[in-house]
């Protein structure tokens, strides 16, 4: 049929046509002022996280097409400790299987933790399924690596080894100055980063003994984009924009500095609340609840104002990490020094945007690009009125960061109304921690240490060439 268009204006200009078509577009204005005002924010900021975390991240390695060294090496960490050497000791083994023949590893320097070593991960069992070191085992090993603090260095455990490597990394602007002669205990000091490798070399150990070889993280995950976000109880509010932070109970984790930032700039009317993990002993969350609201009282902070804040019980398993990580919206910080710093690489690896202190080995892979640091106000003594025992003698005499509050606040603030911004920032870190600090990148990295030392023992004639 053919309708000619002023039959068309006709028909459609009627009045009633007319009433009829102001209302339909007054209607499409309302909708479409109702969509603009509709808060954006933390629907945009899940939106895009999962559009990010779905773009998977992969480093591609063909295990068989790179070189294998044919040696002996055993290694010796904290494997079935609680600690962050045991993740790292895992890493690095995981990426060595394919490159090195002949691998054991054993526990040293750590108590073992049997609830741990139960719930390792299914990669961690095989591992120790395949390389624990026989018992009353006699063969010479190429190179041993003791992975661990340096006072558990001791010239007469495994002598077994033609080379001593010594794993290890500090928290503060020199070393405790007990390890002067522990590090001689070593051929070698392996550190994590540039940072250690100045405070070694200005502490007095030789800079021709250390190497950089960074730390080796596994990513929880391929399939990042499927974990749900771990619900949390009260006080967290569904939408809360969360900022988590884990560390252990001490001094050194700038907890003082976290809690004036936090509870100085937001309120109780805020959307926010503050997520802590932490440990000490088998201290539980109603005890370090208490400590941080007596905390904060002595600050002047009116209960009634105070924004929210939840401990979570220490005993959280592991398994659950990945998805506290994917329920936080941002991962805070204020250590006073970091020998590394894992949990921020693991919030890096799910897409979280890091809030951390701008010194110490944390600087290796947190800058403006892949996070938010903190300045730092100044370099201080070491607090050690707070710490017992072992630890004056661990930090007696060395400085470590004083990380600004102030900064801290506005950092907290600026990740919070830039979402997106900040997600930006985080997917930047998390491909940089994948590709740089995956365990197959990092063996090659380890391998061509173990070639320089194979070398080294074939010049002096302490091993054959093979
Ligand atoms: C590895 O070295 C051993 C001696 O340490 C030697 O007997 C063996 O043949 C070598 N294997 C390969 C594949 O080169
Ligand atoms: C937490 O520890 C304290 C002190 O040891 C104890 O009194 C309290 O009952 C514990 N609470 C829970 C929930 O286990
Ligand atoms: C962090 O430290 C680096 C190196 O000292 C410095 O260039 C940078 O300005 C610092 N950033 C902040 C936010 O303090």
């Amino acid at each position: 049929m053919r309708v000619s268009v002023k039959a068309l204006h006709r028909t459609l200009l009627r009045g009633k046509d007319i009433k009829a078509i102001v209302v339909f577009f007054s209607f499409l204005f309302t909708l479409f002022i109702f969509l603009s005002l509709k808060p954006s924010g933390e629907n945009d900021f899940e939106r895009e996280r999962q559009r990010l975390l779905s773009q998977r991240q992969t480093v591609t390695y063909e295990s068989g097409s790179r070189e294998k060294l044919n040696m002996s090496l055993l290694w010796l960490s904290q494997f079935k400790s609680a600690t962050g050497f045991s993740t790292e000791a895992f890493a690095f083994i995981q990426g060595l299987e394919d490159r090195v023949t002949d691998i054991d590893i054993f526990q040293f320097d750590g108590e073992i933790h049997e609830d741990y070593v139960r719930n390792l991960n299914p990669e961690a069992q095989k591992l120790i399924q395949r390389h624990w070191m026989k018992e009353g085992e006699t063969k010479v090993y190429d190179v041993i690596v003791f992975h661990s603090v340096a006072h558990a260095w001791q010239p007469f455990l495994y002598r077994n080894g033609l080379y001593r490597v010594g794993r290890t990394m500090f928290e503060t602007d020199g070393i405790p100055k007990m390890w002067k002669t522990h590090l001689n205990y070593v051929n070698e000091i392996w550190i994590p980063s540039q940072f250690n490798f100045e405070t070694f070399s200005r502490s007095g150990v030789d800079p021709s003994r250390l190497h950089i070889v960074p730390q080796a993280i596994t990513p929880f995950t391929e399939d990042a984009a499927k974990l749900i976000p771990l619900s949390l109880p009260d006080p967290v509010k569904k939408d809360d924009f969360v900022f988590l932070s884990v560390f252990k109970w001490e001094p050194r984790k700038g907890i003082d500095i976290l809690l004036d930032a936090y509870f100085r700039e937001f309120e109780a009317s805020d959307p926010v609340c503050l997520v802590i993990l932490t440990r000490k002993g088998n201290s539980n969350a109603s005890v370090f609840t208490e400590k941080i609201s007596r905390y904060v009282d002595s600050l002047g902070v009116p209960l009634y104002t105070r924004a929210r804040f939840l401990v979570l019980e220490p005993s959280l398993p592991t398994v659950l990490m990945p998805r506290l990580y994917r329920r936080a919206n941002a991962f805070v910080l204020a250590s006073r020094g970091e020998g590394w710093g894992r949990p921020l690489m693991e919030a890096m690896l799910m897409n979280v945007p890091v809030i951390a202190t701008n010194w110490s080995g944390t600087t290796e892979f947190l800058r403006e690009d892949t996070g938010y640091p903190i300045s730092v106000e100044l370099l201080e003594e070491c607090s050690l009125g707070e710490l017992q025992g072992a630890d004056q003698q661990l930090f007696g005499g060395q400085r470590w960061a004083r990380p600004s509050a102030y900064h801290l606040r506005k950092l907290m603030r600026y990740v919070m109304s830039h979402p997106l911004e900040s997600l930006k920032k985080a997917n930047y870190a998390r491909e940089q921690v994948i590709t740089k600090y995956n365990p197959h990148v990092v063996a090659d990295i380890v391998v061509e240490q173990l070639k320089r030392i194979l070398t080294r023992l074939e010049m002096e004639g302490k091993r054959r060439r093979v």
